[in-house]
């Protein structure tokens, strides 16, 4: 039989061919996207750890906006990112250019913005006036534009700006929309940027772990699309390997899809090694990431659940640090911030990012974790 190719999408960043778990979303950005009217959806901060899909889902929201007449404008907050907005807003926008000489792309003059100030230097305020310049134009033609932002980074003056001058554009009531994403700390730690502070009234969606129920949907439905099958015993194992997270969704399918490509159906065996494959790219590009992110104190916190078999209780976690319970809260706070662990009832915590409980376990066998402050 014909091989087809693989359908999963295990890098960073792709649209897969379901995204699974996020129609809410995906409904209620549309509708305000196709909406006549301002609505709060179109300022919207979406948080994440590593490999939940911020990225992915803020592409397919590109997509959806520029399939409803929006033109969008894709940064990543880097040094230079409003300098590279206003390029691609005058490249995507010369078709629809009144006056081609003012749309056309220029050399620009933004230095490199150092300062966090808003108030700011000539060239920053002349962006700002461009750029107001130029949606005012796509506006009159019903043509709004979505500025889409991806690992946000608030220690970022530009950022700061970016999200500042996006204000003074809803103010003047310009079709405008801004989705930002980024790793929950990062996330809190924007809305905590007094500058910004209107951005606590944005939108804000936390990309958690999906469902079993739609996992183990996406992926048969990955399979079935490109003319294979899987049992339902192997579905189960991959969905329960899966963890509800996104990243090892695609993980999972690829690996176990290319064990044995010629067979028309996906066993229980192709299943087992694809998982475990899976799970070795797991640890090399999500695990080891998040664990160099850690404080020590962090870290010690998430060692001392290891006791536990399941959920942990913060009380027993505060006794075996020694510590206040203010000073565990903290630590509590961080690393849900960091995805690793998640709140399961009032003073009840439990690991969340999938293999992390036996990474460390084997890293505190190994004696491989590092615990000076
Ligand atoms: N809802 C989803 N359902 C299935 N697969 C998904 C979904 N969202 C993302 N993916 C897949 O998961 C992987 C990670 O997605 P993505 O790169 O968007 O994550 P991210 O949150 O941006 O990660 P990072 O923080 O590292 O940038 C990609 O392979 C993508 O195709
Ligand atoms: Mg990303």
């Amino acid at each position: 039989m014909n091989v087809t190719e693989n359908p999963f999408t295990p890098s960073f960043g792709e649209i897969p061919a379901h995204l699974a778990g996020r129609n809410q979303i995906i409904e209620s950005h549309s509708r305000a996207l196709q909406s006549t009217r301002r609505r709060p959806e179109l300022t919207t901060l979406f948080s994440g750890t590593r490999g939940t899909g911020k990225t992915a889902l803020l592409s397919y929201l590109a997509e959806v906006a520029e399939q409803s007449g929006w033109i969008v404008v894709n940064i990543t907050a880097l040094p230079g990112m409003l300098d590279d907005a206003e390029i691609q807003l005058r490249r995507k926008a010369a078709h629809l250019a009144e006056d081609d000489s003012k749309l056309a792309v220029k050399s620009l003059s933004v230095p490199d913005v150092i300062s966090p100030s808003i108030e700011g230097t000539e060239a920053q305020t002349n962006w700002r006036s461009r750029v107001s310049d130029l949606i005012e134009q796509l506006n009159n033609q019903n043509t709004g534009v979505l500025f889409t932002v991806d690992e946000i980074d608030p220690s970022l003056g530009e950022m700061i700006q970016l999200a500042a001058f996006y204000q003074h554009f809803v103010r003047e009531n310009r079709k405008v929309a801004l989705f930002m994403a980024g790793l929950p700390h990062n996330i809190s730690s924007l809305l905590n940027d007094k500058t910004v502070s209107f951005l606590r009234r944005a939108t804000h969606e936390t990309l958690g772990r999906i469902p079993d129920g739609e996992v183990s949907a996406a992926l048969e439905k990955t399979i079935r699309d490109d003319n294979r099958t899987i049992d339902a015993e192997a579905l189960a194992e991959a969905t329960q390997a899966i963890g509800g997270f996104p990243y090892m969704l695609q993980l999972v399918g690829y690996y176990a899809w290319d064990e044995n490509p010629e067979a028309l159906n996906l066993g229980t065996s192709e299943v087992a090694n694809g998982i475990a494959t899976a799970q070795r790219e797991m640890t090399y590009r999500v695990l080891d990431a998040t664990l160099a992110e850690l404080s020590p104190g962090d870290l010690r916190f998430a060692i001392a659940m290891l006791q536990d078999e399941g959920d942990s209780r913060i009380a027993d976690i505060a006794v075996r640090l020694g510590r206040s319970s203010s000073v565990v809260a903290q630590y509590r706070k961080r690393l849900i911030e960091a995805g690793v662990i998640g709140r399961r009832t009032r003073g009840i915590v439990g690991f969340d990012l999938p293999y992390f409980r036996e990474y460390l376990q084997e890293k505190q066998e190994n004696g491989e974790l590092y615990l000076e402050d």
